[in-house]
C-alpha cells in the first residue's frame, strides 16, 4: 500500500473499526489500490502463488485483510480451489470480484477468525499491506496458520521518505514474524513510482 501523501495524513497505525473502513471505501480512498503502482506489488505477490501451485499443486489462497480482493484479480486462471477473503469492512467485501474460483467471504477482524472451514487444499495465507493495522498482528496471523504445513506471504512497506513511523511498524511486524520459527523460502522488494515493499514467503 502507497503511505503517501494520498493517503492524506492518515499514516498511523492501530485497530479501526469496520465502520471507520466502510466509511473509508465509501468515500474512495482506497480507489488508488487499484493504479498500476499497487498492482505491481499484487502482480509480485500473484506470481508466488503461481509458482507455489506449480510446485505443490492445486491450493486454497486466504486473504487476510483482503479489501476489495484485487488479489483475487489477479490469481484468475491458476489452480486455486477456493479464495477466502477476510476482512473486516464489509463494504470491501461486498466489491469483491466475480471469479471462476469459488470464493468465500468472512468479515471479521482476523485476530477473531478460527481459521474455519476446513482447508478445501494446502493453504497460501496472504497478508499484504494489513498487518500494520492489527494488535499482536503476528501471534494472530500464527494462530490462524496453526502448525501449517502452509505457506505465508506478507507485504510491508520498506519505507517511505518522511513517514518513518510506518517503516517502524513493518520492522516491528518483520521481528514479530521471525519469532513465529517460520521458514523464510523466498524475499523480493517490489520498486514502483518511488515506493518500495518489501515481500517475504515463509513456510510454516
Ligand atoms: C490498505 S488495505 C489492503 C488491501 C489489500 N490487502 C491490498 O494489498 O491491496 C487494508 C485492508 O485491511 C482491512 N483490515 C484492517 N484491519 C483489519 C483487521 N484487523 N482484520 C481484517 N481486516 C482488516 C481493511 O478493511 C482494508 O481492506
Amino acid at each position: 500500500m502507497l503511505l503517501s501523501g494520498r493517503r492524506n495524513g492518515e499514516g498511523r497505525m492501530g485497530w479501526q473499526s469496520g465502520e471507520a473502513w466502510d466509511e473509508r471505501y465509501r468515500a474512495g480512498k482506497y480507489r488508488f489500490l487499484r493504479d498500476a503502482v499497487e498492482r505491481a506489488r499484487l502482480d509480485r505477490i500473484a506470481r508466488l502463488i503461481a509458482d507455489i501451485a506449480s510446485r505443490d499443486g492445486a491450493c486454497e489462497v486466504v486473504d487476510i485483510g483482503c479489501g476489495e480482493g484485487l488479489l483475487l484479480e489477479a490469481i484468475g486462471g491458476l489452480p486455486i480451489t477456493r479464495y477466502i477473503g477476510v476482512d473486516l469492512s464489509a463494504v470491501a467485501l461486498s466489491r469483491l470480484p466475480r471469479s471462476d474460483i469459488e470464493t468465500l467471504a468472512i468479515c471479521k477482524p482476523f485476530g477473531q477468525w478460527d481459521g474455519r472451514p476446513e482447508a478445501s487444499a494446502p493453504r497460501v495465507y496472504v497478508a499484504s499491506e494489513v498487518l500494520y493495522y492489527a494488535p499482536d498482528a503476528g501471534k494472530a496471523l500464527q494462530r490462524i496458520v496453526g502448525g501449517g504445513p502452509a505457506h505465508v506471504i506478507v507485504s510491508c512497506v520498506a519505507g517511505e521518505a518522511g513517514k518513518p513511523n510506518w517503516a517502524a511498524a513493518s520492522r516491528a511486524l518483520w521481528r514479530e514474524l521471525a519469532a513465529t520459527g517460520w521458514t523464510k523460502e523466498r524475499a523480493a522488494k517490489v520498486r514502483q513510482g518511488g515506493h518500495v515493499w518489501d515481500i517475504v514467503q515463509y513456510r510454516a
